[in-house]
This record gives C-alpha cells, structure tokens and sequence, in this order.
C-alpha cells in the first residue's frame, strides 16, 4: 500500500543516515517482528547486518531449517546459526518449575548470544523487533514484569551499542503490511506468535528430548491441518502440549499406556484476552486421528475449551 510503501522508504533512508558505516547486529528468533525488523535493517545497509539466530533446541519441527533457508538464501542475510539445543538441554535437566525454565532459557540465551556478538569484534549498533504497544507500555510497572517474563532476549546490560528500533511506530497489523510490502513469504508474515522460551512451556515438567520430539511431530499435524482448513489466519495460535500425562489405551490387541496430547486453540487479538477456537469437529477429528496413528508413544488427545483468563494461552 502507499503508506506501507512510504515507512519504508523513510525508515530505510534514516537507519542508513543513522548507521553509516557501521556495524550492526540482530538476534533473529524467526518471529514476525525480528523477522520484518532484520529485512528493513538489510535493506537499509545490507553487509553491514549480521543476524544471529540462536537454536536452543525447544523450536518447532522443521523451524531452525526455515529460518535459515529464508534469510540466508531467499533474502542473502549474513546469518549466524548457532546450534546451541545440547546446552540449554542440559541446563534444563530436572527442572520442573515454569519460571525456573524461563529464567534459565533467557540467562541461557543471552550468554550465547554475547558470545557469538563477540567473535564478531566492532559492533556499534543492536535490532531490536520493538512494537509501539511495546513503547506505550514500559513506563508502567505492570508493563515492566510482563516484559521480563516475555523477553527471552533481552538487552545485555554490558553491551553499550546504541538501539536500531525500526517498529517502534507501528502495531502488529502494520508490521505484517510492511513485512508483504517487503516481498517477504506469508509463512513469516502472518507466522503465529511463539514464546521465546519455546516448548519446553509446553512441555509441562521436565524437558527431555524424547518429549520434545514427540511433541513436534504432533505440533506439525496440528499446524498442518490447521492451514489445510484454511484456518490459520483467524486462529490467533495453535498447537499442541504435552501435559506429562499417561492414560491407558488399546491398540489392536495391546493395552498401551501412553502419553496424552492437548490441542490448543484461541482466538485473540493482542494475546491478552483470548476465546477457544471452535475449530470444526472434522478437523479435530483429523488432528486427533493423525497423531495418535503417526506419533508413537501418543495414544489420547484432548481439546482445551477455556479461555483467557481464566485460563492463560500457555499451559505454562
Ligand atoms: P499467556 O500464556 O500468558 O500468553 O496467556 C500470552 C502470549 O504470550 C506468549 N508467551 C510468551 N512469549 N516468552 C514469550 O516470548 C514467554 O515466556 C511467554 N509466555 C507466554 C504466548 O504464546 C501468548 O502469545
């Protein structure tokens, strides 16, 4: 659109007036926002951004391999991956709490990002994928502790470079319009929202990468049918969850004692309020069918039906 087409223009022209010559870094989680920010940023200076995107090893099945293909190939970012999934595993082993996770993938997070930043040596400037909410928000303390508890990368105190926050005008909506504006693949633009911390706030109890990947398999029949009925755009998140839960089940003639599967479904608009999806009866049953016939060690699913609150999105 003109006004799309426009920010562009103008914010483009100021990250290069602002940037000259200079260094510039972005941490890339694959989310709409980073993800938009990244390519304006690039558009604006090119060689001079380097992303890095860090793989703790709690994304979604097929995610890490995405992101890499679209930024470096598709968009010819500079990109750092970092395969760092063995250390947060291990610094998540027997953890059961959800803010203990949380803390321990944010710490987690940072220190791997200062270390790659590191290699990288003159950095003057860091992306950051702020939205205007975001801005209008921090002065409150309400606004402060939701952000702790949501940022997963948050700014490393000693890393004195000056913020580049190319979104910070802009609400969700206007992000996706700039992001097609960009040319860049709806898959990313209308991706749904993802927790920093990742599955392991879906995995309820401990993390292991037995349950995470059985959790991925049944995340991918869930998102899958999802954008096969053609849903994906009104359900504000989908997916599924692992309760750490075991029921009794047969299979043929075996009894099986396995685990249990959530379905989860909201419609939303921001995140904080949120409705049960009433997803068609067919298309749950295609879900439910799938993964307990593809995803071995699953034999039940269940459907979540509360909504936020009281119920938040999470199970964790
Ligand atoms: P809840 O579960 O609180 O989630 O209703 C509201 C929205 O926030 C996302 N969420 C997170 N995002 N780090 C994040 O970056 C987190 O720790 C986190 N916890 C929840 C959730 O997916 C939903 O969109």
């Amino acid at each position: 659109s003109w006004t799309m087409e426009s920010f562009i223009e103008h914010t483009v022209a100021e990250i290069k007036q602002q940037v000259g010559n200079r260094q510039v870094i972005c941490a890339l989680s694959g989310g709409v926002d980073s993800s938009v920010s990244a390519v304006l940023v690039h558009q604006a200076i090119g060689e001079q951004l380097t992303c890095i995107f860090v793989n703790h090893g709690l994304l979604r099945k097929g995610e890490a391999e995405a992101v890499q293909h679209f930024f470096r190939d598709s968009f010819n970012i500079n990109l750092i991956y970092v395969d760092a999934s063995e250390r947060f595993l291990t610094k998540l082993q027997g953890v059961t709490d959800p803010e203990r996770k949380r803390k321990i993938i944010g710490e987690e997070f940072i220190r791997v990002f200062e270390e790659e930043a590191a290699k990288l040596g003159e950095i003057d400037f860091l992306v950051q994928g702020t939205l205007y909410p975001d801005v209008v928000e921090s002065g409150t303390a309400t606004a402060a502790v939701i952000k702790s508890h949501h940022n997963v990368g948050g700014l490393p105190e000693d890393m004195r470079m000056s913020l580049i926050e190319p979104l910070r005008w802009l609400f969700k909506d206007e992000v996706r319009l700039v992001g097609e504006e960009l040319g860049m693949p709806a898959e990313i633009v209308w991706r749904q929202p993802f927790p920093g911390p990742g599955l392991a706030v879906r995995i309820l109890g401990e993390v292991t990468p037995d349950k995470i990947a059985l959790l991925q398999e049944a995340d991918a029949i869930v998102t899958g049918e999802i954008a096969r009925a053609g849903l994906n755009r009104e359900i504000w998140q989908y997916f599924a969850v692992l309760p750490n839960l075991y029921s009794v089940g047969v299979m043929g003639d075996e009894r099986t004692y396995a685990h249990t599967v959530a379905i989860r479904a909201v419609y939303s608009h921001d995140g904080m309020t949120a409705d049960w999806a009433r997803i068609p009866y067919d298309v749950l049953e295609r879900i439910s069918c799938r993964i307990v016939n593809e995803v071995s060690g699953i034999n039940r699913v269940v459907y979540d039906i509360t909504s936020k609150p009281p119920a938040t999105i999470e199970w964790e």
